[in-house]
């Protein structure tokens, strides 16, 4: 976790770059800073590594002020990518990877294996790469290794000031992919600067707009699309992607939340009753908190009919058709319509169940995106 408080720069010849700051970067989180140019991104992230002090206020890194942790200590705990990707020319791939572990002391055996793990993590093979030196590798390859080199000795939290800059479109798209896989993999707090609304919107949990060094709005990107706090906000955007679609729409913002559980061992009749009482089609079947598949109604029902309603839910056939919660609906109907199922379990990074999306839930999904006023009585959270 990292936490700003009231934290403001004032350079020597009195530009006031960040104006009291206060904002939460939560553990695991992606946030995304955005704004014009000289807003004071790039200030930011260099007193969150300490690259440049604060003038007053404090900032907390896992807890601990970081004015009184030293900075070398500091930065091995905290990865730093910047756009002119700053690989040692003269060094190979994987001795620019060794960079912080060698500072670290850590054993031949050690950096090797760490270099190879890292770099099948963005599928670019050891045994072609680790001995090259970045002017043979592409762009978009030196950019992945400089991210590899801030991930080396596996620091809590990376800070990426427009790293992807330079790079062409399709690069972009596919260092982006490989971005949030990574982040899934190995869960890092990230604070990642861009100058492109398209970049932020994808990639955030949340994303903090800037203007002047003071924050403007800090929201998730569908929040920020829908009700920008303001006309700087609304401008920023730009007007046509305010008008986003509802299948744009990230499953997590529309979901069914606090779908009942039932546990694997109960059986059907109490499965019945629960349903009933809670009156709903649907229960999610949990081993602890595993999540194993949906138990329908329908499905009750049908072994109702085939006089078989005993035995326990987990031999109920149950539906595993499941969905990533940062997904779009986009891809919730696809896999609806693929798997022909009434329901789709949501689940995030770690395969837990936080909610689900139904056939019978969909035109009501979709109503509030779109007519949000109109729909305005309606709630798809469990109050
Ligand atoms: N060393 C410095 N001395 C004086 N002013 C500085 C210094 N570094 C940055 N600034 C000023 O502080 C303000 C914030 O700069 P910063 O680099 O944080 O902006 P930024 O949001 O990262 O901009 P960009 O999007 O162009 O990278 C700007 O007005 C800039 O000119
Ligand atoms: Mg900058």
């Amino acid at each position: 976790m990292v936490v700003f408080e009231d934290v403001t720069k004032i350079y020597d010849d009195e530009t006031v770059a960040v104006d009291g700051l206060n904002l939460t970067v939560e553990h695991g989180e992606f946030m995304v800073f955005i704004g014009p140019s000289g807003c004071g991104k790039t200030t930011t992230l260099q007193m969150t590594n300490r690259l440049k002090e604060p003038t007053s206020g404090r900032i907390l890194v896992g807890g601990r002020d970081t004015k009184e942790m030293k900075a070398v200590d500091l930065r091995r705990g905290m990865g730093y990518v910047i756009q002119e990707i700053a690989l040692f020319p003269h060094m190979t791939v994987a001795e620019n990877i060794y960079v912080v572990p060698e500072l670290l002391g850590w054993s031949k055996q050690q950096k090797v294996d760490r270099a190879r793990e890292l770099l099948h993590l963005v599928d670019l093979d050891p045994d072609i790469y680790m001995d090259r030196y970045p002017m043979e590798l592409s762009g978009g390859q030196q950019q992945r290794i400089g991210v590899l080199r801030a991930l080396a000795v596996d620091p809590d939290v990376l800070l990426m000031d427009e790293p992807f800059g330079g790079l062409d479109p399709l690069t972009r798209d596919q260092l982006h992919e490989e971005l949030k896989q990574l982040q899934d993999k190995v869960n890092k707090t990230i604070i990642f600067v861009t100058h492109d609304m398209d970049e932020a919107l994808k990639l955030a949990d949340r994303v903090t707009l800037m203007r002047d060094g003071k924050l403007v709005q800090v929201d998730t990107p569908e929040e920020i699309l829908r009700n920008p706090n303001d006309e700087f906000v609304a401008n920023f955007i730009g007007s046509e992607r305010r008008l986003i679609s509802p299948l744009d729409v990230q499953v997590r913002e529309v979901m069914l939340k606090g779908v009942p559980t039932i546990g694997p061992e109960s059986g059907m009749d109490d499965a019945l009753r629960l349903m009933q009482e809670k009156d709903t089609d649907y229960l999610a079947v949990n081993d602890g908190d595993q999540f194993l598949g949906m138990l329908s109604a329908h499905r009750l029902q049908v072994l109702r009919l085939e006089g078989d309603p005993g035995g326990q839910v987990k031999d109920a056939n149950l539906i595993n058709a499941t969905v990533d919660s940062r997904e779009t609906m986009m891809t919730a109907v696809h896999r609806l319509a693929e798997s022909q199922e009434h329901v789709l379990g949501v689940i995030n990074r770690k395969g837990q169940l936080v909610g689900a999306i139904s056939r019978g839930w969909l035109p009501d999904i979709l109503a509030k995106e779109m007519w949000p006023k109109e729909a305005a009585g309606y709630e798809t959270e469990e109050s």
